[in-house]
């Protein structure tokens, strides 16, 4: 008999038998189709209590065990030996319950609580489910996972807060950063990439929370942000044109909206002969070109010394003899020494910016410079902005999941209260959907450009028509554009 069956005819004193070989969740009993809806109902209730003796039965035997277990003293033997010493502990823990376990369902219980203590618990089928690209545990028995751009609850789940804390130290310490109550935030790169946020009490007020996004290898490359529908044909070669005249280009969107991965798609574009620098918080472009040097922040050591910020990251760049400066995300202080830069130079940078909308971006930037310490008129602020950036992208996450780049903007001019830009490619309506709604595409809007004069100085003479307003009588299904 199976443990949970064990495990039930002990706790409800029912001896009822079910195959062996079923596994302990109990998940992969096949459903029966009896023709008999309450006989179908009472077997999913009892998987469903199986389940959850199932789950029990862990955190009881994985409790007892972490009361037993010096961590200080597994440190420092071999985790071979440690991993031994587990299993030993775990299968004598297993000895002392009512219930008797076969060799096979001892082995599973002991893997798992070995994936407990030396991996990552709960997350390590996340980390290991590629379809999974964000995961978000709010609470120790609240994890969320992204998939496809969808949020979804997990039934995965940490046993209580220390348990969550201890696989956030594991995780932090492999990367050199600790967290605390006087440390209670920390955002770090994980060694295969992932970006880690975590916070911990006294700032979140229900115990600590932690926030992965997940590094892809697969980046996702023009060919295949077309394919989804993020961004148009003619747009990549408008852009690609963009990136090789070395226009400043911002890229603007909301958070989790696909900012960084245009700006990795513009990057790609940019030739093999110059010399990137990119400046980020926590390192995650894919630069695949030779001459690049990439730049990271340093966030201060324990006595709040050692802080390297972004500004002075900029700062520095500058004498490095770049072709080209990225920066990751711009945030704050840095955004004055970044468009002067701009504006000495170092054109064809990129970044990006948390913005909704083009304008909402122009504020932004302006608001950054005022933190920067100088007290500049708004005028010159406006001026720097106006002569410094040539397009906004303004990217945006819809509520089905999917991203795209919902208007090119180019910055035509400025005055004293105004930075001027005009829509190349925007949101046009094509038609009704099913439901009745509009549907959106991105199209051009029918101006004419200047950035063309600027392309032609680079030998680079883009077709006029590929800004022309065409007629948009689509029967395609709607993708990738529609709010
Ligand atoms: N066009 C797209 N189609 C499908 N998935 C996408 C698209 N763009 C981005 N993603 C995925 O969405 C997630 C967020 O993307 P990205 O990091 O580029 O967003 P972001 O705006 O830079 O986020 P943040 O605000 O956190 O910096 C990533 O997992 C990425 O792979
Ligand atoms: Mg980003």
């Amino acid at each position: 008999m199976a443990i949970l069956d064990r495990l039930r005819s002990r706790t409800q004193g029912e001896a009822e038998a079910e195959p062996d070989g079923e596994s302990p969740e109990g998940r992969e009993t096949p459903e029966v189709s009896t023709g008999n809806r309450g006989e179908t109902r009472r077997r999913a209730e009892q998987r469903r209590q199986k389940a959850h003796q199932y789950a029990e039965l862990k955190s009881r035997v994985h409790r007892k065990l972490f009361d037993h277990i010096d961590f200080t003293k597994l440190g420092q033997v071999s985790e071979a030996r440690a991993s031994q010493d587990i299993a030993s502990l775990t299968r004598a823990m297993l000895r002392e319950e009512e219930v008797l376990f076969n060799a096979e369902e001892q082995q599973t219980i002991v893997t798992e609580i070995q994936n407990e203590v030396f991996g990552l618990g709960p997350l390590e089928p996340l980390l290991r489910d590629d379809s999974v690209c964000d995961i978000l545990v709010n609470k120790h028995d609240q994890i969320y996972v992204e998939r496809g751009g969808v949020l979804e609850l997990t039934p995965d789940r940490f046993l209580d807060d220390a348990h969550l804390m201890r696989i956030i130290e594991r995780i932090l310490s492999a990367v050199g950063r600790r967290v605390d109550e006087s440390t209670p935030m920390v955002d770090a790169r994980l060694a295969d990439g992932s970006r880690v946020n975590v916070i911990v009490p006294p700032l979140a007020l229900d115990g600590p929370c932690m926030s992965i996004r997940r590094f892809s290898e697969d980046a996702l490359t023009a060919e295949k942000l077309v394919a989804l529908g993020s961004v148009s044909a003619a747009l990549v070669e408008v852009l690609q044109a963009c990136v090789k005249a070395r226009l400043n280009i911002l890229i603007s969107g909301g958070t989790g909206s696909g900012k960084t991965t245009i700006l990795n798609m513009l990057s790609a574009f940019i030739p093999e002969t110059e010399r990137i620098v990119s400046i980020e918080d926590s390192a995650e472009l894919q630069l695949h070109q030779d001459h690049v040097v990439r730049l990271e922040t340093r966030p201060p050591n324990i006595e709040g010394k050692g802080q390297v910020s972004q500004r002075e990251l900029v700062i520095n760049s500058l004498r490095m003899r770049p072709d080209r400066i990225i920066i990751g995300e711009v945030r704050g202080s840095e955004a004055l020494d970044m468009l002067q830069a701009m504006n000495t130079g170092h054109d064809g940078s990129l970044t990006t910016i948390h913005a909704n909308t083009p304008a909402d971006a122009v504020m932004r930037l302006e608001t950054m410079v005022a933190m920067s310490g100088f007290e500049l008129p708004p005028s010159t602020t406006r001026a720097q902005i106006g002569s410094a950036i040539d397009l906004i992208l303004q990217v945006r996450r819809f509520p089905d999941g999917r991203r795209c780049v919902t208007s090119m903007r180019e910055i035509t001019g400025f005055d004293r209260d105004h930075v001027e830009s005009h829509e190349i490619f925007g949101m046009v309506p094509d038609g009704v959907l099913d439901d009745g709604t509009p549907r959106l595409v991105l199209a051009p809007t029918g101006r004419s450009p200047k950035i063309l004069e600027r392309l032609r100085t680079y030998g680079i003479d883009l077709d006029v028509s590929l800004f022309e307003k065409k007629e948009l009588i689509s029967s395609e299904p709607a993708r990738g554009a529609t709010p």
